[in-house]
């Protein structure tokens, strides 16, 4: 592949491996302490100097909203009394100084420190829990950074004051602090399963508010590498299910039998391949065996869920290694299967029918271009939901067409099918097909005179000219075809950066590279209320979108 030209598809190169957070959503000068004078002087035992409750829940829509509030419980009177003598030692105490421990302190976020150390000094067990333990181990930088305790959800409300409880079938606290950061807090749980003499027949697990101990809540996590503890008060790693032998060795394991917790939530199967190809580990085999027996299971999911892995899988910048996952375990007919014959993709893996000539030059093909999108991802573009599905599409799609087959028919019953099996959208399965068509329009003999005007002015040029970049430089082409394309944009007055296409493509909210949240945040938050509800558009807050999915949408499945 040649080399990636930085200025390209003119987006900024990131300053660190995962790309910088984008501005935040909440209206400028939102913060804890607005009037400037620190202390609120209040005496509720609740964290003064934590900022008020300042976003709205977690990027919900209105339809789910009901489903996910709930109203704080009661706590008993001892128990506010209890948390009211605390408080009131709180404000003179010093924090505890964290031990240079396993961890460097300086690379935890510092708002989930303060998480933790409250529920200490509350009596609570708390810790530092699951990916983020698991990247700073790794020496990556976390996402986010969540927080497993002891305290039951009506006590974390108590505790702060900047809290709410979210969710029904999987109760947590989410904290929030500047910026729209938000610490989610769950309480120990205990695997419902565990408690069953017989294991039912249906594993998925549709309840997850059993209450349990740290050890039984590392015990019903997905792996092993996701199920590590971090103590800061001793600086130690808690490990109760063999997670740092297997992150020493780089293996992707189900805590206990595969089979089991695989069936339990059957999306474990696509995380497991998100984190083998993201962290370039090895799944253990039997693990492996087990998401090849398991992988129909996947679609009695919901839809959304499996959508997001999907999309996650997609855009993180190792879709090439995830996708190759994928035909390898035979995952491809159960997710996509309209393209199976094309890649030549058996149920049961390339084990059970090895792929003919024809498709493997296709599935070639298709790995090209992922590694192509990889390499824009690491280039600092956050691809759209569309732009993930149209590069997946664009190989097939070209050749169809230049074998004189339709493809727009191809692609139109293929969307047809993404929008009834996955819930993809309308407005993306729209995106997808315009991105795609528009492919014709940027060949070098089309820019010139009023044609390549009208394309400089088309509603998704940009993103048609990262899937021709994508393209380009998956197939050797030419680059310096797109500096020529940005070049006639630019004398056309027309946006090529992405938070300028966002701006001006206004009639399309939430489209585009994750960046309604991105360069509109602040605007969006000046102007009122529309920043805070907007917040599910910013990275942070889809983030959190999907983080609710996962729980609502696997009726509520493990999740810290
Ligand atoms: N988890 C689980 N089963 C799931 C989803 C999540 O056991 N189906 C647990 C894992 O312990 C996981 C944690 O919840 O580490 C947080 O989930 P999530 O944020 O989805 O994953 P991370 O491991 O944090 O990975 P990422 O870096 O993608 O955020």
């Amino acid at each position: 592949m040649p080399a990636f030209a930085p200025d390209l598809v003119g987006v900024d190169p990131p300053q660190g491996g995962d790309p910088a957070p984008q501005p935040p959503f909440l209206d400028e000068g939102a913060s804890g302490d607005e009037d400037g004078e620190g202390d609120d002087g209040d005496d509720d035992g609740r964290d003064d100097d934590a900022p008020e409750l300042m976003a709205g829940p977690d990027g919900r829509s209105d339809e789910d909203a009901g489903d996910e509030e709930a109203e704080p419980e009661e706590v008993d009177a001892d128990e506010t009394a209890r948390l009211a003598a605390l408080a009131a030692d709180l404000d003179a105490e010093a924090p505890d100084e964290a031990p240079e421990g396993e961890i460097e302190v300086a690379r935890i976020d510092e708002d989930a420190l303060k998480v933790v150390r409250r529920l200490h000094h509350f009596g609570y067990e708390a810790y530092l829990v699951g990916g983020c333990v698991r990247d700073l181990l790794l020496g990556r930088q976390p996402k986010d950074f969540d927080v497993a305790t002891s305290a039951e959800p009506p006590q974390i409300r108590q505790v702060f004051r900047n809290c709410r409880l979210i969710g029904r079938r999987f109760r947590l606290a989410h904290i929030y602090f500047n910026a729209g950061k938000v610490v989610e807090t769950s309480t120990f749980r205990a695997n419902p399963l565990d408690e069953m003499d017989d294991l039912p027949k249906d594993l998925l697990i549709s309840q997850d508010n059993v209450f349990g101990t740290s050890e039984e809540d590392a015990r019903r996590r997905d792996f092993t590498v996701n199920a590590l503890f971090y103590d800061p008060r001793t600086g130690k790693v808690v490990d109760h299910v063999g997670g740092r032998v297997d992150l020493d060795a780089r293996v992707i394991r189900t805590i206990g039998d595969p089979h089991v917790r695989l069936r339990e939530d059957p999306v474990r199967i696509l995380r497991a391949v998100k984190f083998a190809a993201r962290l370039g580990f090895t799944i253990d085999p039997t693990t492996r065996d087990a998401m090849t027996c398991h992988a129909r299971e996947i679609s009695r999911c919901a839809a959304p869920r499996v959508l997001e892995e999907i999309y996650r899988l997609l855009s993180s910048g190792a879709a090439k290694p995830a996708f190759s996952l994928l035909l390898e375990l035979g995952l491809v007919p159960v997710l996509f299967p309209e393209l199976a014959s094309a890649l030549g993709c058996a149920e049961g893996g390339d084990a059970a029918a090895p792929p003919d000539e024809a498709a493997l030059r296709a599935r070639t093909e298709m790995l090209s271009v992922l590694d192509a999108l990889d390499a824009c991802r690491q280039r600092g573009v956050t691809p759209s939901h569309a732009l993930c599905m149209a590069t997946m599409l664009l190989r097939l799609y070209l050749r169809m067409q230049a074998t004189g087959q339709d493809a727009n028919r191809w692609l139109d019953e293929m969307s047809a099918a993404l929008v009834a099996r996955l819930r993809f959208t309308r407005r993306d399965r729209d995106r997808v097909r315009v991105i795609l068509q528009a492919q014709r329009h940027l060949a070098p003999d089309r820019r010139r005179g009023g044609a390549a005007k009208a394309t400089v002015r088309r509603g998704a040029f940009l993103e048609a000219l990262l899937l021709y970049t994508i393209h380009l430089l998956s197939s050797g082409g030419d680059l310096a075809e797109v500096g020529q394309w940005k070049a006639l944009a630019r004398v056309e007055g027309q946006p090529f950066r992405p938070g300028e296409v966002a701006e001006r493509e206004v009639g399309d909210p939430g489209e585009g590279n994750g960046r309604r949240g991105g360069s509109r945040g602040h605007s969006r938050g000046r102007s009122g209320d529309s920043g805070r509800r907007g917040g599910a558009s910013t990275p942070e807050g889809s983030r959190r979108r999907e983080k609710k999915h996962r729980r609502g949408g696997r009726r509520g499945g493990p999740k810290s």
